[in-house]
């Protein structure tokens, strides 16, 4: 605490943690505040698929570099949360987490990857579901456990999307949902929330919940109810509306949930570019209410047309039409009103019991018996992965972006730097005014600064600050 305090006397800059927050009942929540928490991401997979390859030593969390100018540009953007689907647990993404974390954004992480052996299949789950596939997942968790603002965790991405694996998947998801819960209740501090992100296939998508959040035999402890549910909709195309684009029929089909519900992905890109105007209707009054925000897809330009940032081989980046457009729709939103928003003092949904009477389509699967844990499985989640791959909240000893950034008539974005914000504060458009005109005041939503970084149970703060400063200090407390 000395070395804390002569710091804040140097005007040193201190890097605090995010609040970790919970999935309780049909919200998130921040617990310390008690204020219901809306998700306001992007998709983040910098290389596309190809920027995920465990041989090369890779994923999309693995650069510091890389995170630096991504998060500053985030920032800027005005979200508060990154989706990241394909990561190798053996990796250290230290310095990435703590940049984001630093920035004010929480992360949603897939466990699963396209790799063989890295995900359950949608054809014949049965023969996916072995230990090393779940051992895998584990060791993501252990990767990620420590982080302050891992929010969540995907157990599954889309493996449903047709009735005819709908009549076969959903009991593997809920078993891989079911194991993965109980490794965190063994060996994780706080409950970090698991969940399956869906494929928005309308045939499938609400009978997929139910199996889902349902209580089987209407125990509400039941380890294989999902703690979440998301769903990727590309249903809003262009200047849509909320009856138009069928958000409508979404609100009223999840009315009622048990668990939280947000888009793990949104965006149609048809018409390009983008105008974003569903971002109004995700944070008003006519979703709010059952949604928890939502993640676009996607942060990095590839092929499919879907990107914000059109990234080049050296690290440089132009910002395209949709970064602003976008950018522009979060601008226009009241963030102090929406993530000030406390839940309803009714009581909350209970979770309904699982029976064949929840699903609607006659080929969804009714049978809640769900697989065992395949052998060999039971001794890792009682004793842990062995060797666990371990994470942490790092010193970050420079915030400025080294990469070359072009605005979209192509002057150089100049001063670019992730902004550390306080203790407890998430990014909101207006944190970061890299760009010389915005002029926030860098204490994010749910934000009380705090002068006495504390280390309360289970967190973690950090101090990051200049090497040469430290020493500087260190030096000064010496004297
Ligand atoms: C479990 O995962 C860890 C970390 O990736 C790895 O070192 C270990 O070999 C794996 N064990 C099994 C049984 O797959
Ligand atoms: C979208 O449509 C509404 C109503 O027709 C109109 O007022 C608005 O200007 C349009 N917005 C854009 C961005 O085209
Ligand atoms: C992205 O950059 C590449 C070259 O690096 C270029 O060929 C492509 O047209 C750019 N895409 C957009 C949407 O600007
Ligand atoms: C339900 O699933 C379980 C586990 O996969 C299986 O053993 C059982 O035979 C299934 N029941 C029916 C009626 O298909
Ligand atoms: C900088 O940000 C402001 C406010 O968000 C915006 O109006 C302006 O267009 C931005 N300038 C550039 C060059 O992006």
């Amino acid at each position: 605490m000395l070395i804390h305090s002569a710091l804040l006397a140097l005007g040193a800059t201190i890097a605090a943690a995010v609040q970790p927050l919970e999935a309780k009942d049909n919200y998130f929540i921040n617990p310390k505040t008690g204020n219901r928490f809306q998700i306001v991401g992007v998709a983040y997979q910098p290389g596309g698929s190809a920027g995920y390859n465990p041989a090369l030593g890779k994923d999309p969390l693995s650069n510091k570099d890389i995170c630096l100018r991504d998060a500053a540009l985030m920032q800027i953007l005005g979200v508060n949360a990154i989706r990241v689907y394909n990561l190798d647990p053996n990796l250290n993404h230290d310095e990435c987490a703590s940049i984001f974390n630093a920035a004010g954004m929480y992360m949603l992480v897939d466990v699963n990857s396209p790799l063989v052996g890295e995900s359950l299949t949608s054809d014949k789950p049965w023969e996916s579901y072995y230990a090393s596939y779940l051992n895998r997942t584990f060791a993501v968790v252990e990767a990620f456990k420590n982080y302050p603002n891992t929010l969540a965790f995907f157990s599954g991405n889309e493996v449903i999307f047709n009735e005819e694996n709908g009549a076969t998947v959903p009991p593997y998801v809920r078993a891989v949902t079911r194991d993965l819960k109980n490794y965190v209740k063994n060996h994780v501090s706080r409950p970090i929330p698991v969940g399956y992100s869906a494929a928005d296939v309308r045939d499938v998508l609400f009978d997929s919940w139910n199996y889902f959040q349902c209580a089987i035999d209407g125990e509400a402890n039941d380890m294989s109810r999902a703690d979440l549910f998301a769903l990727n909709s590309y249903s809003w195309c262009g200047n849509s509306s909320f009856k138009t684009s069928g958000y409508d029929t979404l609100v009223e089909g999840f009315t009622g949930s048990s668990v939280p519900i947000f888009y793990s992905e949104y965006g149609c890109n048809d018409p390009s570019p983008r105008i974003f105007t569903e971002v109004q209707a995700i944070y008003g009054s006519e979703m709010t209410g059952v949604f928890s925000g939502g993640v676009v897809y996607e942060y990095v330009q590839e092929v499919n047309n879907y990107g914000l940032v059109n990234l080049s081989s050296d690290g440089s980046a132009d910002l395209l039409s949709d970064f602003y457009s976008l950018r522009d729709q979060y601008a226009k939103l009241d963030f102090t009103q929406i993530q000030g928003a406390k839940p309803p003092s009714t009581a909350a949904p209970k979770p309904p019991t699982c029976s064949s009477k929840l699903i609607t389509h006659k080929e969804f699967t009714t049978n809640f018996t769900l697989p065992a844990v395949p052998p060999g499985a039971q001794d890792i989640i009682d004793k842990g992965v062995s060797p666990a791959p371990s994470g942490k909240i790092v010193t970050i000893d420079s915030w400025t972006v080294t990469h070359e950034i072009r605005n979209r008539d192509g002057s150089i974005l100049t001063g670019l730097a992730v902004k550390p914000l306080a203790d407890d504060a998430t990014n909101q458009p207006g944190t970061n005014a890299a760009n010389g005109t915005a002029t926030g005041t860098g204490t994010g939503t749910g934000a009380s600064p705090s002068a006495t970084s504390k280390n309360a149970a289970g967190r973690t703060a950090a101090v990051a600050l200049p090497v040469t400063l430290v020493a500087l200090v260190i030096a000064a407390i010496a004297l």
